[in-house]
């Protein structure tokens, strides 16, 4: 296993109760990091917390919803009286429900940016708060593909996510000469239940992993080792920036079958670039 030198720190992650939230607080554990998780699903938040003591490490498990700015401040109170001064966080708290822009009501809109983005910057506030402070420490926060590029249906959540990254850029311009770091992980789609459950076999086969060069989905797993990565001491002088984390979906704009389909149709059909599709 990589060590990602985060013994004994103490990392608080929000959205921490499923999917990828999860995925970074069971590797923190692993490499033995004190774990705080918390989750708008107060079972979820408990059950994790449960399953990273069992790795034997300190642990908490806490109820929040991170559009609660005061819930927000208390639990970050909370952490640092019960585990110690937080060393790392990841904001990973995030919906994201498919809407047509034509149809998508207000409440849908403010609801998407309220958590995604809002609660973000209300989740994080009082962590950078107590971290300007103590002139040090290290953020990571959840972004996605979507916030460097548009996608149908999802016009609130991609505007949230674009906003994420402002956010993360702004805020590591203001705490940078406090030693406080920032980041974002620009995830491509992550193979999770919730993923599976929402796009047909052949639209997953055919565009999905298509438009995927690495000719697959992300694991869970594979977002919480460049997030530890950002949090570490190996990533010092790295504040600022957007790592994506994606098989390559934002490296260019033609997948293979559709930049066949502008062009390079022959290439396509004699095989030139592996298996026949
Ligand atoms: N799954 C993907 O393909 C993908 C791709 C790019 C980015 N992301 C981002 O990664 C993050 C995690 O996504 P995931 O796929 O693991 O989703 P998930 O639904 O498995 O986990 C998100 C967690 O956030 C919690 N949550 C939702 N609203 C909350 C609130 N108001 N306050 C506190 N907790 C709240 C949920 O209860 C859930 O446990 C999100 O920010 C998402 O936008 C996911």
């Amino acid at each position: 296993m990589i060590d990602y030198g985060i013994k004994d720190r103490v990392i608080y992650i929000t959205g921490g109760g499923s999917g990828i939230g999860r995925a970074i607080a069971l590797l923190a554990a692993r490499g033995g990091a004190r774990v705080a998780v918390a989750d708008a699903v107060a079972e979820r938040a408990a059950e994790v917390a449960a399953e990273l003591r069992d790795l034997g490490v300190q642990a908490m498990g806490e109820t929040l919803d991170v559009r609660d700015a005061q819930a927000c401040d208390a639990v970050v109170a909370r952490i640092e009286d019960k585990l110690g001064p937080l060393d790392g966080m990841v904001a990973c708290a995030g919906i994201s429900p498919p809407s047509a822009a034509t149809a998508m009501s207000d409440e849908v809109w403010s609801r998407c940016l309220d958590v995604n983005l809002t609660g973000m910057f209300r989740s994080v506030r009082p962590v950078g708060q107590g971290m300007v402070k103590r002139k040090r420490g290290a953020i990571v926060t959840i972004a996605s593909v979507d916030g460097l590029g548009g996608h149908a249906g999802r016009a609130h959540y991609s505007a949230s996510k674009h906003g994420v990254i402002g956010l993360t850029r702004a805020l590591a311009i203001e705490w940078g000469r406090h030693g406080v770091r920032i980041n974002a992980v620009a995830p491509g789609v992550v193979d999770t239940p919730l993923v599976r459950a929402n796009i047909p076999p052949d639209h997953l086969q055919y565009a999905m992993i298509d438009r995927v060069p690495m000719g697959r989905l992300s694991s869970a797993a594979e977002q919480a080792g460049p997030t530890l990565f950002l949090l570490s001491d190996a990533a010092s002088f790295v504040t600022g920036s957007v790592m994506t984390v994606d098989g390559g979906t934002s490296a260019g704009f033609f997948t293979r079958w559709n930049g066949a389909d502008l062009g390079s149709r022959a290439l396509l059909e004699a095989g030139a670039y592996g298996e026949p599709e």
